[in-house]
């Protein structure tokens, strides 16, 4: 396995045997060839289901340079394709760090690499002193128990409360990885559809 500035075996513990090949490895994105960069774009429009993705290639590539430019960003490599990425964010003077846009190729899911990408990133933020990790995550289209109903009249009880309704949204992931809701943003995306908060803290 190759072994470049940025790269991590350590993150690969999570990753099922079967999925790993002697060409995978986590990189700094940043320092990764343009072409590459352009696959982290594309993961952006094409590979994101619900909540969806950037909605044209033009404002996902911002996007990738965006998170690029501000802080972070780690990709899982096979070779030259990318399987996923992850960014950070600082947020409060770098006390907290905002996990953004989060993609892993659809064919390659439920084998443990958004774990490893999300590993990634918690050592990256927690060792540029992030204290909490926290992220956002839309429910545009009916899929949690937040959805479609008037959260100001109770919003600690709808948080208290919340779960899947069964097409399975990516708070269930976070939640596997130890993230919880705190709070709930009404209508982000439109009447009943909010974007939902969730944070980690990291070890004490
Ligand atoms: C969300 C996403 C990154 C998960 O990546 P992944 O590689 O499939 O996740 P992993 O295989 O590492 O899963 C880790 C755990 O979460 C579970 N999990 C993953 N996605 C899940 C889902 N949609 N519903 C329920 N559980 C899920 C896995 O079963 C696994 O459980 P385990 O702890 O029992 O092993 C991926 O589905 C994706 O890229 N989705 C499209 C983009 C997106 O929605 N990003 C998040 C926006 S905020």
């Amino acid at each position: 396995m190759d072994s470049r500035p940025g790269d991590s075996r350590l993150s690969f513990r999570g990753v099922a045997d079967t999925a790993r090949t002697a060409d995978m490895r986590i990189v700094d994105l940043a320092g990764e060839t343009e072409p590459i960069r352009e696959q982290a774009a594309l993961l952006l429009v094409e590979h994101f289901d619900e909540p969806r993705g950037w909605p044209n290639l033009e404002l996902a590539r911002a996007a990738v340079e965006h998170v690029g430019g501000a802080e972070f960003m780690r990709g899982m490599l096979d070779g030259e394709l990318l399987l996923g990425w992850v960014g950070g964010l600082p947020e409060y003077d770098g006390r907290v760090f905002e996990l953004h846009s989060l993609v892993v190729r659809r064919e390659h899911r439920r084998r443990g690499l958004g774990r490893a990408l999300v590993a990634a990133f918690e050592a990256e933020a927690a060792s540029r002193g992030a204290l909490t990790v926290t992220l956002g995550t839309d429910d545009d289209s009916g899929m949690t128990s937040l959805s479609c109903v008037d959260l100001c009249r109770d919003i600690p009880r709808h948080i208290a409360q919340v779960r899947d309704l069964g097409r399975g949204h990516p708070l269930l992931f976070y939640q596997r990885l130890g993230h919880v809701v705190t709070g709930v943003l009404p209508d982000a995306n439109g009447r009943g559809r909010p974007d939902i908060y969730m944070s980690k803290a990291m070890q004490r």
